[in-house]
């Protein structure tokens, strides 16, 4: 089993295998904060402070977003920034992460 922790909110919840952070943590109603759930609008950015290798890799849609993103916030560059809309487990472990 997986575990995914935001702590900004100090909630812990288990998703499945192909839900996304953002359908797990609402399904749990403890919604992140979220807009578009397409990967366009970067409402629901996150800072994956540890488990980054347990989830899926972001593709072009996220990549985008993201890339958008850290151009206009250097001081992310070089943190494991993701979309909770798109993020989902890849494999067993735990994730702990901010809302950016
Ligand atoms: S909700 Fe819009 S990018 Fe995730």
């Amino acid at each position: 089993m997986h575990s995914a922790t935001n702590l900004s909110s100090s909630k812990t919840v288990y998703p499945s295998q192909d839900e996304t952070l953002c359908d797990s943590f609402e399904r749990a109603e403890y919604s992140i904060p979220h807009g578009c759930l397409a990967g366009s609008c970067g409402v629901c950015l996150i800072e994956i402070v540890e488990g980054a290798n347990h989830l899926n890799t972001a593709k072009t849609i996220e990549k985008d977003t993201l890339d958008s993103f850290y151009n206009r916030n250097e001081k992310f560059l070089g943190k494991d920034i993701r979309l909770a809309c798109k993020a989902r487990f890849l494999n067993t472990g735990d994730v702990k992460f901010t809302k950016v």
